[in-house]
């Protein structure tokens, strides 16, 4: 099922691709197609290609490709019927209803309304007397009345049911709950309970105002200290991140990374809205693409204690990854953010802002956390420290950035700075090797498809899926050809399975009289969807004549008459010479 042909035909092209993405890529034109950094992982030379002509986009660094739906289902983080309404309410094109099955959708919606009904029920329950441990624990924090309005915290109380029957009586089904992870199913099947019991509650809104999950804090020392929503069908922990939309209307292009709820909200109530906070799992790359969105400098502002000092150096190479600047904030005396800011009392917030606008960036935070483990008070330390610190310089790759650096230990050492430079250049030439030697070994991998777990049969096919796969983008850029072709080839035929579905799909719609990738992002999972447009981008000038095609034609039914090893082992004598004799034939 899916929605009417010449609906989609309309919303494809009033959405033009190049549009779309414009509006979160900036795009330079490149010949006939446009180039950018791609949204999708974190690059410094653009490798993000958009195809204006088919409709597509393809990145050369990631090897995410699609259409412009499956874009937005990427950026937007949709499914595909949302992503479809999302591309129609752009342009204002009605969405015909029925006929497509979006079950998914529904319960997505559901989700999103059961959350938000419960944000308010844990915020109403806050404030009534029942919530008066809740309440009392916020104010023992120091958290204005304000501050938890601008939040929506809330609290649950310690009955086991009470969000449970709420929210039935708001008409929620059971499993509705239990999909929104704000209830679980008792063990003995009948029934359901709520999720968090006795704890503060602080509710994740995304960056369209749903609010997509929770976490919850015990009053008390118990364990554990905080339960958060599990992913759900609205909710990836590894994909968001608390407060991000209030700091993305901070108007500056700044963020601050704290390690916890309560820090944000502290940093947030003293006057700085631009904090946000991963959910209880180390920072993703995803989440630093994310931050990348709204900003190009992120702060780094984790607990002083070893913990937050470790995740800190973790975290620094997956922010420059992503091509955001990094400072780090080093908080005195052990403490966190929201620790910091209580104890100074009303000169918390002055205290706070002194120490942001101190912090360094990250190679001096890294150079300082370096020298600690060595005394420079004696020559050896001192070349050690050298030594390594220049591992550090050599590691950036702006020519000006790694040449203050290196001025600046000079001075500090009495350091030649020939010298210096020479141990530089000496690192950077073998830093050079070293990825020469990584691309060549992915250059290797990519071509005999060993690590492709998408189209995996490429690998173990190698002669038969090349001549499949060129044979597929032929047929999807000449439809005109679609008889002939299968005149000469039947899906059977093709030994690669990932490509005996493509041909099977794009020819049906051909012969239907139908755009054959029109909604491709409906039919594929994403990371199929990605290698025929990886595919598309690879082969579309050598898959451009009639004489390839014909040759595409006979390697597919050399290699669909050769039998495998097992078939031939289990053989009669007789149809194995007959075999080799229409083999022999071929070759002729
Ligand atoms: N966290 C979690 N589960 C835990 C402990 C921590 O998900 N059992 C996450 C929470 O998002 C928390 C963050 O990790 O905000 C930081 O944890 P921690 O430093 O222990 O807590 P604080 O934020 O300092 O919380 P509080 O000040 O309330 O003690
Ligand atoms: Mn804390």
């Amino acid at each position: 099922m899916s929605f009417p042909e010449s609906f989609m035909q309309e919303l494809k092209l009033r959405n033009d691709i190049s549009d779309v993405v414009s509006s979160y890529v900036s795009l330079k034109r490149a010949g006939r197609n446009m180039v950018g950094l791609c949204p999708f992982h974190g690059e410094k030379t653009p490798s993000f290609t958009v195809y204006p002509e088919s409709g597509s986009f393809f990145c050369f660094g990631c090897e995410t490709g699609g259409d412009v739906i499956t874009f937005i289902m990427k950026q937007e983080n949709l499914d595909y019927a949302e992503a479809v309404r999302f591309l129609a309410q752009r342009v204002g094109l009605d969405v015909p209803e029925g006929g497509f099955d979006d079950s998914m959708s529904r319960l997505r919606m559901r989700v999103y309304e059961a959350n938000r009904e419960a944000a308010r029920y844990f915020y109403s329950a806050l404030y009534s007397p029942g919530g008066r441990a809740g309440l009392d624990y916020f104010y023992s924090r120091a958290l204005s009345d304000r501050t938890i309005r601008h939040f929506g915290l809330g609290y649950a109380d310690d009955n086991w049911t009470s969000l449970c029957s709420h929210l039935k009586s708001k008409d929620f089904s059971e499993s509705e709950l239990v999909a929104a992870n704000l209830a679980v199913r008792r063990r003995d099947g009948n029934g359901i309970y709520d999720r968090f019991t006795s704890r503060v509650m602080f509710p994740i809104i995304d960056l369209r105002g749903n609010v997509i999950a929770f976490g919850g804090r015990i009053l008390t020392d118990e364990k554990p200290k905080y339960l958060n929503t599990s992913d759900t069908p609205v909710f990836k922990k590894s994909a968001n991140l608390f407060s991000l939309n209030n700091a993305k209307n901070s108007g500056t292009r700044t963020l601050i990374l704290c390690e916890g709820y309560m820090d944000v909200i502290a940093v947030c109530q003293a006057g700085i809205p631009n904090a946000v906070a991963t959910l209880g799992t180390a920072l993703t790359a995803e989440q630093a693409m994310l931050m990348k969105r709204y900003s190009d400098e992120v702060i780094l502002c984790y607990d002083s204690d070893e913990a937050g000092q470790r995740a800190t150096s973790r975290a620094i190479p997956i922010l420059r990854n992503a091509g955001l600047n990094v400072r780090v904030l080093t908080i005195p005396n052990g403490k966190d953010p929201d620790e910091f800011i209580r104890s100074r009392e009303a000169d918390g917030p002055a205290a706070f802002r002194a120490l942001l606008e101190k912090s360094g960036n990250d190679v001096e935070y890294r150079l300082q956390k370096l020298k600690q483990n060595y005394n420079t008070d004696l020559p050896e330390g001192r070349v050690g420290y050298l030594e390594e610190a220049s591992k550090i310089l050599a590691a950036i790759d702006s020519p000006i950035e790694r040449d203050i650096y290196a001025s600046r230990l000079c001075k500090e050492f009495e350091l030649d700075k020939g010298a210096f430079a020479k141990q530089l250049e000496k690192l950077d030439k073998s830093r050079f090797r070293e990825n020469r030697k990584q691309e060549n070994r992915k250059l290797q991998n990519e071509i005999s498809g060993r690590n492709d777990k998408i189209n995996s049969d490429h690998y173990k096919k190698p002669r038969s899926s090349s001549a499949e796969e060129a044979l597929v983008i032929y047929l999807i850029n000449n439809p005109d050809s679609c008889s002939e072709i299968q005149r000469e080839i039947k899906p059977e035929q093709f030994k690669n399975s990932l490509m005996r579905r493509f041909y099977e799909y794009f020819s049906e719609r051909i012969q239907n009289g139908l755009d054959p990738t029109t909604s491709i992002a409906g039919d594929f999972s994403s990371d199929e969807v990605s290698k025929l447009y990886q595919l598309q981008s690879r082969m579309s000038s050598v898959a451009a004549t009639e004489s390839s095609m014909r040759e595409y034609i006979k390697v597919i039914n050399e290699e669909s008459r050769r039998l495998s090893k097992d078939e031939i082992a289990t053989m009669s004598p007789e149809a194995l010479s007959d075999y080799l004799k229409t083999i022999r034939m071929n070759r002729q």
